[in-house]
Order: structure tokens, then C-alpha cells, then sequence
């Protein structure tokens, strides 16, 4: 039986503060994949992108994937690109369930920009952000898709209100324990 739910989706879909709230309901632990990522690292996400570049970052990012599909009990909020890499898609499906986050790209827009949840992505640092918002959602999204057993839209978040919505999926998830 699967015990975890791993959350993917582009950034600014709202999977850390979802990922808090379904932690929290369900009495699950926390763990985000970025922060991990950061504390092997030694340093924020932008600094590792702008010094040792995106492979880096992605070997970092299979590294901690793989660290924390052996353990149960946990919501996972993964970042946006975890998708990437098969390998990490494949460890995490031992033990989660993959709920996939969508918003608009207008609402993804607005979430990243200054004012919104508050950190510059080293991957939307463009003169036309929504332009690279389009761009990068047209290449991923399939990958995505295909790594999905669940998706729930966020464009209208109300965090407890997806979270629920998640709940009631998950449920109906045959070889899910909740
Ligand atoms: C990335 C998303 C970010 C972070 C890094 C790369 C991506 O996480 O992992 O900047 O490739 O989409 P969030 O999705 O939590 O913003």
C-alpha cells in the first residue's frame, strides 16, 4: 500500500502551501524537496542555478527524490521540474500517490511575480515572463500528465478547499492507505 502523496505541477500552483495544509489534515510530514535541496547545498536556489548551473541543481533534486521515496507517511511538494527526470517520477511512485497541480498561466503569472509568493525563479528570470511562462508550460505539461494519478486545479485556490478535494481523490486511489 502506498502511504505518501507527492505533489507536482508548474510553480506558482500552489503545492508548498498546499502541501502544509494536506500534511497537516491527514497528520503526515512535511517534506519539501526544495529545502532539501537547499541544505545539502549549502545555499538558496538561485545561488546554486547562477554557480554550478541547472544540471546541478537537477542532480541535487534526483538526489533527495530518491532519499525521500523510501520513506512513508509523508506529503512531498516537489518542485517544478522534478518531472524531468523519469527516475525521480519512477522512485516516487513506490510509495505516493502523484497529484498534479494545475493553475492558468495568468494565475501562475501573478504568483511569481514580485508581490506574490515572494522568491525570483531562476528559470522565469525573463524580460517577457509570461512569454517563458508559455513557453515552459507548452514543453512540460505532457511530462506532467503523464506522471499523474490525480489532478486538481488551483487557478481559484482556497487552500483547505483543494486540499479536501485532493482527500476525496486520494481516497478512491485503490492501493492508497490514508
Ligand atoms: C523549478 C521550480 C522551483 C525550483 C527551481 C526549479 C522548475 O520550485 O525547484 O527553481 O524547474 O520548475 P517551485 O515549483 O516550488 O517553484
Amino acid at each position: 500500500m502506498k502511504t505518501s502523496i507527492a505533489l507536482i505541477g508548474f510553480m506558482g500552483t500552489g503545492k508548498t502551501v498546499v502541501g502544509k495544509a494536506l500534511a497537516w489534515k491527514l497528520n503526515r510530514e512535511f517534506v519539501e524537496l526544495d529545502t532539501l535541496i537547499e541544505q545539502k547545498a549549502g545555499k538558496p536556489i538561485p545561488e546554486i542555478f547562477q554557480q554550478d548551473g541547472e544540471v546541478a541543481f537537477r542532480e541535487l533534486e534526483i538526489e533527495v527524490a530518491k532519499e525521500v521515496s523510501g520513506n512513508k507517511n509523508q506529503v512531498i511538494a516537489c518542485g517544478g521540474g522534478v518531472v524531468l527526470n523519469k527516475i525521480n517520477i519512477d522512485r516516487l511512485k513506490k510509495d505516493s500517490v502523484i497529484v498534479y497541480l494545475t493553475a492558468s498561466p495568468q494565475v501562475i503569472l501573478e504568483r511569481v511575480s514580485d508581490g506574490g509568493d515572494g522568491w525570483e525563479r531562476p528559470l522565469l528570470k525573463a524580460s517577457n515572463k509570461a512569454e517563458k511562462i508559455q513557453e515552459l508550460l507548452r514543453f512540460r505539461k505532457p511530462f506532467y500528465e503523464q506522471a499523474a494519478d490525480i489532478r486538481v486545479n488551483t487557478s481559484k485556490l482556497d487552500i483547505g478547499a483543494v486540499a479536501e478535494q485532493i482527500i476525496n481523490k486520494v481516497k478512491q486511489v485503490e492501493n492508497f492507505s490514508l
